[in-house]
């Protein structure tokens, strides 16, 4: 029986035996695997533009489209065998496209490299992978919007430093995160547009001697233009660093609503409840109700930040063009973009599976002296006094409070007369909560008014 000779990898002709560990160790199939589609589409866009160019004749063209269009099923339909000896997708679908169309397979290399073609098909990847998370944000921010809809009355305390500040709409600390996420969105469409030019046809490194057409790549693989620098575009990983930089910051952002809630949650602070959709029990304790979901989260944004000092580190001090260390890029914007989905999508779960405890609220917005700013304000608008001197009185008023253990909406107008004369009882409607809240009325603040409009501006421009 004759040897199979395609049962060998491509550089057998110079290459007689190369280690058995670092083929195993070195493959990055089960990585890459995941970019068959864009490998097929970019290859078969390469071929019908060496045809058109004359480079191939029609026939080839014809049999190698063919035959990548069966691999492309053979892939969907779970039939296709990997090969790590092949060590990429790129080298096993070639393998594949031999065993189908026999020696003319060898035309689909003309005129390219994997290292143009691992950049061109990961180019099209993430262009696809990023307008996917953007759809999936504009969701989260629509469940935001569905909360804070419903609360524009709620009243809470805003803090800082975890002390209670001054008074906010529940809606209006809702929506600071929908700017977080919009920003967010923002930040990955700006990405597109390094991810707009088209890497094809730069080949290994220096161009190629073939008269290649790189516009009509770019066209037909919806790029916007061929990138100026062959040895640039196969050494360039920015568009990675990017995507990781813009997962991190998005990360981040669910990170820190999740701690918000994961301590609103607490006991000590009971603002909110989770449903038992989103928490979990104890093995040992049979009152718990954890909030393992918002703690997955928040933890899951380390590893995002992780991905991105991974390829920080990878790229510094790399010299140009194409190094072994790039392969790597890949694994690290998989499990990014993956951990991203699944904490929007859980994040958003939790959004929905959750009730603020609005008499809860209120009760912790009425501790603290939380209109003593109120107070100061009121006197500087009615007294025309300087907003220093109001801001003394009005801390002379609170320490007389607290050592009386009184409230300052307890507080009666002989003892605020005691400390400032010109007070007249019109002075206690500042220590209302919701006069508090509704007066909040400058571009940006809190009054209910503001929200309202907000929350129309943000549906009209999901
Ligand atoms: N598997 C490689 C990667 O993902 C493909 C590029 C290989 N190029 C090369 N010159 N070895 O980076």
């Amino acid at each position: 029986m004759p040897k199979n000779k395609n049962n060998q990898t491509i550089w057998k002709s110079r290459i007689k035996k190369s280690s058995a560990l670092f083929q195993k160790i070195g493959s990055s199939i089960e990585i890459d695997k995941n970019l068959y589609k864009e490998d097929i589409e970019g290859s078969i866009i390469h071929v019908e533009m060496l045809f058109r160019q004359k480079i191939i004749s029609f026939k080839v063209k014809d049999k190698i489209v063919f035959g990548l269009n069966k691999i492309k099923n053979e892939i969907k339909k779970k039939k296709f065998t990997y090969n790590n000896k092949y060590e990429d997708i790129h080298m096993n679908i070639e393998k594949r496209l031999f065993e189908i169309i026999g020696d003319d397979a060898g035309y689909i290399h003309t005129a390219r490299s994997r290292n143009d073609q691992v950049v061109t098909d990961f180019k099209i990847w993430m262009r696809f992978a990023t307008n996917d998370i953007n759809k999936k944000l504009n969701n989260l921010i629509k469940t935001i919007l569905k909360v804070s809809q419903k609360n524009i009355q709620t009243i809470m305390p805003g803090f800082t430093h975890l002390k209670n500040a001054q008074p906010i709409s529940f809606a209006h600390y809702m929506m600071a995160y929908v700017e977080m996420f919009r920003r967010d969105k923002l930040r990955f469409k700006n990405n597109l547009e390094n991810l707009s030019e088209n890497p094809l046809g730069v080949a290994a490194l220096t161009g190629t001697s073939f008269d290649i057409d790189r516009n009509f790549t770019t066209r037909k693989l919806g790029f916007l233009k061929p990138t100026n620098n062959s040895i640039d575009t196969v050494s360039d990983r920015d568009f990675v660093l990017d995507f990781l930089f813009a997962s991190s910051v998005c990360s981040l952002h669910i990170s820190r609503i999740a701690e918000e809630f994961i301590i609103w949650n607490s006991e000590g602070f009971n603002l909110i409840t989770l449903s038992d959709k989103v928490v979990t029990g104890s093995s040992i304790m049979p009152q718990k109700k954890n909030p393992d979901l918002l703690e997955y989260i928040r933890g899951k944004s380390g590893n995002s930040f992780g991905n991105l000092f991974s390829m920080l580190t990878i790229l510094k001090g790399l010299p140009l063009s194409y190094f072994k260390d790039l392969q790597d890029d890949k694994e690290l914007v998989f499990k990014s973009n993956e951990i991203l989905k699944n904490c929007i999508s859980i994040l958003n779960e939790v959004l929905n599976n959750f009730s603020p405890n609005k008499k809860k609220m209120l009760e912790l917005a009425e501790t603290g002296y939380i209109t003593a700013t109120d107070l100061a304000d009121y006197l500087v608008k009615s007294y025309k006094m300087p907003f220093r001197k109001a801001y003394k009185i009005t801390a002379s008023i609170v320490n007389f409070a607290e050592k009386n253990k009184k409230k300052l909406s307890e507080l009666d107008l002989k003892d605020l007369k005691k400390i400032e004369p010109s007070l007249t009882q019109d002075v206690t409607k500042v220590f209302d909560l919701k006069y508090s809240v509704n007066s909040k009325k400058s571009f940006g603040g809190t009054s209910f008014a503001n929200i309202k409009k907000m929350i129309t501006k943000y549906k009209k421009n999901i």
